[in-house]
């Protein structure tokens, strides 16, 4: 059996952490009386925490100290935390247990590839950390998406090259940075706004335990 590296995003891909985003940013940004809406929330996706608040200030055309923009940080975080606490399995996305798991029966390693900082919390709060060979997040890169680095690294950890390495991915920085990286992209949400990946489909209900076994084989 040949051997591939598979990598998964997480916000969008295993869990649907962007609604929890989007209401711990929204809270901060009525603070600065900025109009924050969920197409803009969309535009965050895969986008850094430091980014995003960049983002939302420019939006606003507002201009803060350092230290408030440190402190702001730490408030969102905090807000956002409090929702994932109460995160358990029900939050795992359709049929995303049954991909890994046929990823396990086939012995291929599988990494984990996210710009958060709190990856490590939500796999434990959903009990799939042990489900990874490795984790690479925001604690681990210097480089945002759409540069390839988050899933260099994840290939590294797992021994495999980056031309034999599957990504799955939400957002249209993280496509761009699995194909940056030579690694096959699987978009996982609509073709309008990730046409640019190897394939999509709208969530893992349309990806086929024959499908995955092609990648492995291919
Ligand atoms: C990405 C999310 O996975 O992680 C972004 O799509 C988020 O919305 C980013 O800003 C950083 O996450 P965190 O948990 O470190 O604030
Ligand atoms: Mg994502």
């Amino acid at each position: 059996m040949k051997k591939k590296g598979f990598i998964f995003d997480l916000d969008g891909v295993i869990v649907d952490t962007a609604k929890y985003h989007f209401l711990a940013w929204q809270r901060l940004a009525k603070g600065l009386d900025i109009d924050f809406t969920e197409e803009e929330n969309e535009q965050l996706k895969g986008v850094s925490r430091v980014r995003s608040l960049e983002k939302i200030l420019a939006w606003g055309n507002k201009t803060i100290s350092q230290d408030l923009f440190n402190e702001l940080m730490g408030k969102k975080n905090e807000e956002y935390l409090s929702f994932i606490a109460e995160m358990d399995t029900n939050e795992i996305l359709p049929d995303v247990p049954r991909v890994l798991n046929i990823l396990k029966e086939n012995n291929q390693p599988i990494s984990l590839g996210s710009a958060s900082k709190n990856a490590r919390t939500i796999l434990e709060r959903v009990n799939l950390i042990s489900s990874f060979d490795a984790i690479v997040d925001g604690n681990d890169v210097s480089k945002a998406k759409p540069d390839p680095e988050v899933f260099l690294i994840a290939a590294k950890e797992i021994n495999i090259k980056p031309e034999d390495c599957i990504v799955f991915e939400d957002s249209v920085a993280g496509v761009t940075a699995a194909n940056t990286a030579n690694m096959i992209s699987i978009g996982i949400g609509s073709k309008d706004v990730l046409g640019h990946a190897n394939y999509v489909f709208n969530d893992f209900t349309e990806i086929s335990d024959d499908f995955i076994k092609s990648l492995i084989e291919n």
